[in-house]
């Protein structure tokens, strides 16, 4: 399904403390990262005046092509599977990061939680995660593209220091974050 083999770096202790891991994906995961991608999709979803056939058909193709975007503009990026430990069970999957780290700024491709797991902190322990790991990186930052719609995820951008970078293209708005240069490549 997705190139990503490499074992994921280690995340900072409050995130593992909370049970959440990162792992690569793998083909047999296409099921459940389809059905994370309708719950990201769900709000809008929910005022298309569609059948519940016809809105999963839609979702169904949408997150092929998108999948198919995403691994052939950016075949060495990061294709992560977020998870949180369920013990005794084996852990759960609660979303999905995507991220390029093979350019001066990085890009989250994606990032998205499972309903249940937003508004518990893990969205945003990621991303600062991200922004730390490219600063100690020596990267230039992290950028990230946001549905203009998307007004909550925005205002989580900007608080973790995110600033909008020209003008929207199509339904997309560019948010970039850029690294301190006296901090880069300092771990
Ligand atoms: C955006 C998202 C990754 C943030 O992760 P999170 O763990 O929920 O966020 P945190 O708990 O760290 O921080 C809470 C903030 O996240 C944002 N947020 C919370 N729920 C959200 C939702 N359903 N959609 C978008 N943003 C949300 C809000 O800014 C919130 O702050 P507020 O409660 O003051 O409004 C997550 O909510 C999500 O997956 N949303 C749906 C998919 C999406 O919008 N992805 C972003 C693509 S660019």
């Amino acid at each position: 399904m997705t190139p990503t083999a490499a074992t994921p770096p280690s995340l900072p202790a409050d995130l593992v403390r909370r049970g959440v891991a990162l792992r690569a994906i793998r083909p047999e995961d296409q099921p459940v990262l389809r059905d994370l991608y309708g719950q990201f999709r769900a709000e809008e979803m929910a005022f298309a005046p569609w059948s519940a056939a016809q809105k999963a058909m839609f979702l169904d193709d949408q997150f092929r092509l998108q999948h198919h975007h995403f691994v052939t503009h950016h075949p060495r990026a990061d294709f992560w599977l977020i998870e949180r430990a369920a013990p005794p069970s084996a852990p759960v999957a609660v979303g999905r990061l995507y991220l390029d780290r093979t350019t001066p700024l990085w890009r989250v491709l994606d990032v998205g939680l499972a309903t249940a797991e937003r508004g518990r902190g893990t969205g945003s322990g990621l991303l600062t995660w991200v922004q730390n790991s490219a600063s100690a990186a020596g990267a230039d930052g992290v950028d990230l593209h946001v549905v203009l719609t998307n007004v909550r995820a925005r205002s989580l951008y900007e608080r973790l220091g995110f600033a909008v970078d020209g003008a929207p293209v199509g339904h997309h708005q560019r948010m970039v974050w850029r690294a301190e240069p006296a901090l880069r490549g300092v771990s």
